[in-house]
């Protein structure tokens, strides 16, 4: 199937996970991550806001603030998506596409690892995303490492575009791809 047609059904299927499910899913994923050794204290770890059942990142995104560990998110800007460290949750702003988004005054320059969103993944850890090629651009240019958070069920067969970022893990409440 092409593109465009699993990301319409990943996008669909997500929603009818019933909200046990999407809970107890979003926090095997968050618990595989925080036990991985992913963050260091040094850089920022880039990560996203949840919107429309993509992984809950809301209560990873508290825990890592509270252990000192530096949190930036994307805003999406005219020339591409750029990341802020935010100190707390309470400084977001509603911005487009009905995400909340960072203050833009502390740029994250150099992130450590880029937790990624995602629509569908492949064997080769390629993903669909929404369709704005916006995390394939961030990738290309800046090479962080990239761990994907996603539902088994998400893996699909596919062939990915040659400007599609592969990345190094993916993380589903089954188990992790390498
Ligand atoms: N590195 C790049 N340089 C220039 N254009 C790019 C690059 N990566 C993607 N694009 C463009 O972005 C558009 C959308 O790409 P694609 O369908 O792969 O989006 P996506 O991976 O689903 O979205 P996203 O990365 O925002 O989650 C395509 O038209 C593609 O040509
Ligand atoms: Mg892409």
């Amino acid at each position: 199937m092409d593109k465009k047609t699993i990301r319409q059904a990943m996008i669909k299927q997500r929603l009818t996970l019933n909200e046990e499910e999407y809970q107890s899913y979003s926090l095997k994923i968050i618990e595989s991550l925080l036990t991985s050794s992913f963050f260091n204290k040094e850089k920022p770890l880039g990560i996203y806001m949840t919107i429309r059942h993509e992984v809950d990142t809301l209560h990873l995104i508290c825990n890592l603030l509270e252990r000192g560990i530096r949190v930036a998110l994307p805003k999406v800007e005219r020339d591409g998506m750029r990341f802020y460290n935010i100190d707390s949750l309470d400084q977001l702003i509603l911005g487009t596409f009905g995400v909340m988004e960072p203050p833009s005054d502390d740029l994250a320059e150099d992130l450590s690892t880029l937790i990624v969103p995602l629509v569908a993944f492949n064997e080769k850890k390629e993903r669909i995303g929404y369709g704005k090629g916006y995390y394939d651009r961030y990738i290309e240019q800046y090479h962080p490492q990239t761990i994907g958070i996603a539902f088994e069920f998400q893996k699909q067969e596919f062939v990915g575009e040659t400007h599609d970022q592969p990345l190094d893990y993916i993380i589903t409440e089954k188990r992790i791809y390498k």
